[in-house]
């Protein structure tokens, strides 16, 4: 496939899961890419990599100014730096409440807001970014993280009409639980990382977790030139979890 042949991406977050997977799959179909993440360190050619952290204004203008220097321009952002927080409304602090909203919200904002001038230069602008279901669905025990969701969400919209008439689509990927690092992490702080990994399992109608290529799939195929009319969508890849409602198994 050559589809992003000729164009260049910046993915946040693509030291690692879903982001990592993005931008390999982005390199495999022709685009020339960089990583912006926290810890690029483990990035390998032909991928070219920028530390930086996407609450720190500075830092993203820097490597954004950087990553287009070195690329030759910029025609896909994939806005996928995230961080998880679990418990309900009255478990998590002022300060961790800032804290996440500063990265999962305004981390999109500073990207984009770097990104876009460079944007408008490219005859295929694209901006993904990584949403979830808990944009869409009440899961328990993920208030923060759900309320810094919709907000990736509702932008997400509010962006493609603002970015329209300037050629530039805005979409999201809203994927369900993928089998990354960061789901690793929480099965290990889990109890019972066996049973917590077959209920997540369960929750989705397909029986098994997301991969992160399966995202990145969707990611690609949102960023892709082929997809010029679509734009102010939330593309779901979640196994089923969000639109379908199963019976029990054999009943
Ligand atoms: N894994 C899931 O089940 C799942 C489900 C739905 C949505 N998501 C979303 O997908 C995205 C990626 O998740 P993942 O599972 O691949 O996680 P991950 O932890 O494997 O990767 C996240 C990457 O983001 C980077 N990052 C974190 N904070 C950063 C910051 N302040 N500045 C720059 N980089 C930063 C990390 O260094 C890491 O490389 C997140 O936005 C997450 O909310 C994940």
């Amino acid at each position: 496939m050559s589809d992003f042949e000729g164009l260049a991406a910046l993915v946040t977050g693509g030291a690692s899961g879903i982001g990592r997977a993005t931008a390999d799959l982005l390199a495999a179909r022709g685009a020339r890419v960089a990583v912006l993440d926290l810890d690029p360190s483990s990035v390998r050619k032909p991928l070219l990599a920028y530390r930086a952290d996407v609450t720190d204004d500075a830092s993203v203008r820097a490597a954004v100014a950087a990553a287009v220097t070195d690329l030759g321009g910029l025609d896909v952002l994939v806005n996928n730096a995230g961080v998880g927080a679990q418990g309900t409304v009255e478990d998590n602090d002022d300060e961790q409440w800032r804290r996440v909203l500063d990265v999962n919200v305004l981390g999109v904002v500073r990207t984009s807001r770097a990104a876009l001038a460079h944007l408008r230069a490219s005859a295929h602008a694209a901006i993904v970014n990584t949403c979830s279901i808990a944009a869409t669905a009440g899961l328990p025990q993920r208030a923060l993280y759900s309320a810094s969701k919709g907000a990736v969400l509702s932008l997400t919209l509010a962006m493609a009409a603002d970015h329209v008439r300037e050629g530039i689509r805005v979409n999201c990927v809203n994927p369900g639980t993928v089998d990354t690092p960061w789901v690793g992490r929480l099965l290990d702080a889990a109890p019972d990382p066996v049973a917590e990994r077959a209920a997540l399992e369960a929750r989705q109608p397909t029986g098994r977790l997301v991969t992160a290529a399966e995202v990145a799939s969707a990611i690609a195929y949102l960023a892709s030139p082929l997809s010029g009319a679509t734009t102010g969508s939330a593309l779901a890849v979640d196994g089923g979890m969000q639109g379908l409602r199963l019976r029990p198994a054999g009943r």
